[in-house]
């Protein structure tokens, strides 16, 4: 398998903590990689270092590498470049306030010239991959902020896939979603996988077994474990990782 994203010896801290600990962690082009762990392991600081979103933070010193496709991203200089290589999507979906359409056609727009019918292809694609075409095909110039929270969270995923990044993040995307919306987007991203590197950090270890091919476990900016999703949860080899992933403790 081809590597994608390859982490060497990370470390990240701030003013006021050691967020990663000698992070060194491969993912691979094609796969779903969970990232399980209790509140402040580091899981967010991790997605961040991978789109360069603490370039900004004070305080904050990195260092290690990350290659992508065998190149260094940690120390380029195109960062809005980077960012629509690594698209992310959040735990709240924030709609632009704006219609269906123009939220999807944002982005695009903002790098180059898209024509009508690039438009309209690009509205439907988007919005089929996330799985919430259906739902809004016949109102797609209504406001975004109509939406239900659990399609608006569809739409933030469309709207990430319109720049057609490489490499997409998930920081908690269903911790705000009812079963149904969950289901939906795990589906998204199940098929999203095919064409994309998906990293998913989540809270919820049962979404970690669901939808990871594998899965890593940090402990307090430590990676304790990193495996094929089933051998996390049936047999893993560190203690630390036997006892979240049954529950004993986070
Ligand atoms: N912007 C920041 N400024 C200062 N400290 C930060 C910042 N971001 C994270 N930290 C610190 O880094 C550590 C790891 O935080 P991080 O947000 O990566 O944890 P997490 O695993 O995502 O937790 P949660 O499950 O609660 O989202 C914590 O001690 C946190 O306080
Ligand atoms: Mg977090």
């Amino acid at each position: 398998m081809k590597i994608k994203l390859s982490i060497k010896n990370l470390n990240v801290s701030f003013a006021s903590a050691k967020a990663l600990k000698d992070v060194s962690l491969d993912i691979f082009e094609h796969e779903i990689l969970s990232i399980i762990g209790p509140a402040n392991s580091g899981k967010t600081t991790l997605l961040s270092t991978l789109n360069r979103m603490l370039d900004r933070v004070h305080g904050c010193v990195m260092t290690g590498g990350i290659d992508m496709d065998g190149t260094d991203i940690a120390h380029t200089t195109d960062v809005a470049a980077l960012r629509r290589r690594v698209g992310m999507v959040y735990a709240t979906p924030i709609p632009l306030p704006m219609t269906i359409r123009q939220n999807i056609l944002f982005g695009p727009k903002l790098v180059r010239r898209v024509d009508h019918d690039e438009a309209e292809a690009l509205i439907e694609k988007t919005l089929k991959a996330s799985f919430l075409w259906d739902e809004v095909k016949d109102r797609l110039d209504s406001s975004a902020l109509r939406l239900s929270g659990g399609q608006q969270q569809r739409l933030c995923i469309s709207r990430t896939l319109a720049l057609n990044p490489e490499v997409i993040l998930f920081d908690e995307p269903c911790s705000g979603l009812d079963p149904i919306s969950t289901a939906k987007v795990e589906d998204a991203m199940k098929e999203l996988k095919k064409g994309h590197t998906l990293v998913l950090v989540t809270n919820n270890t049962k979404q970690a077994a669901r939808v990871g091919d594998r899965t890593a476990f940090l402990l307090m900016g430590e990676l304790v474990e990193v495996d094929q999703t089933n051998i996390i949860f049936t047999k893993p080899s560190d203690k630390r990782t036997e006892d979240y992933v049954t529950g004993k403790f986070g």
